[in-house]
């Protein structure tokens, strides 16, 4: 009986969710149903997305193709259950003709079915496990892949003294991808991963984790953590003395996050990172988008979120510039293949694996101006995603 009336929601949401697209072919409006955690642990995460989201409207206006395009804007607090729901709402009862934002995996993941069922385009703009543009064909990407950091700082560590390294990462989908591809590509490059750590993603305490990596004594400590958790990592980091027991900090870029960087104090001076975006990158479009960005934010500094968000947007616009306003399965194939030049630098959108290909760049926190930036010293260009290549 219970497994019947299972089935029965199961198919009746199935059909409200195919029958969703094509009532909306006549309506004279484009929604973008962009789902953030705007408050909670991720809350930074939402407010750089949505800043960068309505700048990028202003700039270019709210009206694609003959279309109006009204941005709905939901708060999933970064729990995938209600990420769910509320995808769910704006695809039956919204009748959004996208779906974006989607801070975390698992919130992404969970929609996934959502964008398939109801041939919905899903805008991705900033979780980044590689596997979750194989979790629907309907997916698109515009943040990054941690796979496709973590290999440029396997690759510089062992050219740079460190043969050693003790890996620390949150314990889910882009840690687990972060802490994968870094010891296979350290490993190949003749370094040795000693010891692999793993911090719950919800209110992590990593003080006795970086108590173990004091006596393991690694050459060098290398970390992902989500944005909004680096600057907890290098307080503790530094108040355990690791640097002064001569372990240094690497990571990927999202500890080293321009939303918190210039708080953490002159103790990140050094750190070396990967990551695909940089508010101090030196083009004169990367200088306009953060002027830009800054001036209707009250002085915010984007962040690498921001520009996956920016980006997205105009993936959005192109696509429905290209398929002359149509939604659905048309908007998906104009988003397919769009090369143009980021705040980040040249980027690529995959068409056959609907994920981002572009540079990345290897970074050092350096003052300039007596603010703590992240300056980039080396890129790799047109990397695509290495989790895709199995
Ligand atoms: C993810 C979230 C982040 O905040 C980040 O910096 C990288 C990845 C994620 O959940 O995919």
């Amino acid at each position: 009986m219970m497994k019947r009336r299972l089935f029965t929601t199961a198919a009746l949401a199935a059909t409200a969710l195919a029958s969703a697209a094509p009532a909306l072919a006549q309506d004279n409006t484009f929604k973008i149903g962009l789902i953030l955690p705007m408050t909670g642990q991720q809350a930074t995460t939402g407010r750089q997305i949505e800043a960068a989201v309505r700048l990028y409207m202003a700039q270019n206006g709210d009206s694609v193709a003959g279309k109006k395009i009204q941005l709905i804007v939901k708060d999933d607090t970064s729990l995938p259950d209600t990420t769910r729901r509320l995808a769910q709402e704006l695809v039956v009862n919204d009748k959004v003709n996208v779906l974006a934002g989607f801070g975390i995996t698992p919130s992404a993941l969970a929609t996934a079915p959502i964008a398939t069922q109801s041939k919905t385009p899903m805008v991705v703009m900033a979780a980044a496990t590689s596997s979750i543009t194989q979790a629907s064909p309907y997916i698109v990407r515009t943040s990054f892949t941690l796979p496709q950091v973590s290999v440029a700082l396997a690759d510089w560590a062992p050219k740079n003294g460190i043969k050693t390294v003790v890996t620390l990462v949150s314990d889910y989908g882009p840690g687990i991808d972060a802490e994968k591809y870094f010891k296979d590509r350290l490993t190949f490059n003749g370094g040795q991963v000693t010891d692999a750590l793993r911090v719950p993603l919800r209110n992590p305490d990593f003080a006795p984790f970086l108590q173990k990596v004091r006596d393991n004594k690694p050459d060098a400590l290398f970390v992902f953590v989500p944005s909004g958790a680096g600057a907890a990592v290098m307080k503790q980091f530094l108040e355990r003395g690791l640097d002064k027991a001569g372990i240094r900090l690497i990571a990927t870029g999202d500890v080293t996050d321009d939303d918190q960087l210039n708080d953490m104090g002159d103790g990140a001076l050094g750190v070396v990172t990967s990551h695909h975006y940089s508010a101090a990158h030196p083009s004169a479009l990367n200088k306009r988008f953060v002027e830009a960005f800054s001036k209707a934010n009250k002085g915010l500094r984007p962040n690498f979120m921001a520009v996956g968000g920016y980006d997205g947007m105009r993936v959005i616009y192109e696509a429905l510039k290209t398929s002359k306003g149509q939604s659905g399965d048309a908007l998906l194939e104009a988003m397919k293949g769009q090369l143009f030049e980021s705040p980040r630098g040249k980027i690529f959108i995959d068409a056959q694996t609907r994920d981002i290909v572009q540079s990345v760049y290897l970074r050092k926190v350096e003052k300039k101006d007596g603010q703590l930036y992240n300056v980039e010293f080396d890129v790799i260009k047109d990397v695509k995603d290495p989790g895709k290549n199995k």
